[in-house]
């Protein structure tokens, strides 16, 4: 069977990697979340004492910094397991300023082409469909309101044994999307090509069933 890859972006907690795990399974193909490669640099940056602000600083670090995201989906800073601590409201928050930096976002867009460079990928983010897979076949921005958003991270928490409060999560979630919408390093755009998904009103199985029709009609008409 034809491979593709697939690029899916949209706004915080929009349920882009949940989706994109699901799709590449289903597929069999590769799941890759860039936003945990951003929330590896703000966590080393905070354990050494690096400034969120200090382009240089974070660049330079960035030279001894390896990120490994795996296909099960653990992700290894310099060796040790992070998926977990990398998931804290304030990583959250650091990985937003973190990749404000044009040369940190170059760097790591470097590195995600690099891992990209055959098919079989599904690769979520805010700019995969823009910057580092202009060429994929499919591009779906996934979005949804930011209350559905926070909600859904309160439940993710909960699950977790995170415990959250609801109010913050609502404005944490609309300080990050204007964070990310209005950085001048690549913002975060809907791609010209990419097809605009609202999952407001959908269930993750409602969003993950109509995502992989469209996914495998495109799939289809790759193959004649
Ligand atoms: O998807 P996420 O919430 O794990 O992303 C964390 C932060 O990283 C988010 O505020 C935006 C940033 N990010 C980015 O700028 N570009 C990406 N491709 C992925 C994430």
């Amino acid at each position: 069977m034809v491979k593709i890859n697939i690029a899916i972006d949209g706004p915080s907690a929009a349920g882009k990697s949940t989706t994109a795990k699901r799709i590449a399974k289903a597929l069999n193909y590769v799941h890759l979340d860039t936003g945990a490669m951003y929330r590896s640099v703000a966590y080393k940056a905070k354990n050494i004492g690096v400034d969120w602000n200090s382009e240089e600083d974070l660049v330079k670090m960035l030279q001894d910094t390896v990120i490994t995201l795996t296909p099960q989906g653990e992700v290894f800073l310099d060796g040790v397991d992070v998926s977990k601590a990398i998931r804290e409201n304030e990583i959250s928050l650091g990985a937003s300023s973190v990749s404000k930096h044009a040369l940190v976002r170059k760097e790591l867009v470097r590195r995600q082409q690099q891992m990209a460079e055959d098919k079989g990928f599904v690769m979520d983010g805010r700019d995969i469909g823009t910057v580092v897979l202009p060429n994929a076949e499919v591009k779906i921005f996934l979005t949804a309101s930011a209350e559905k958003r926070a909600i859904r991270r309160y439940k993710e928490n909960l699950e977790k044994g995170i415990e959250s409060d609801l109010a913050v999560l609502i404005k944490e979630i609309e300080l990050r999307d204007e964070q990310d919408r209005t950085r001048s390093a690549s913002p975060l755009t809907q791609a010209e090509d990419a097809i605009l998904f609202d999952s407001s009103d959908l269930t993750e199985e409602e969003v993950n069933v109509k995502l992989l029709e469209i996914i495998e009609s495109v799939i289809k008409r790759n193959e004649v």
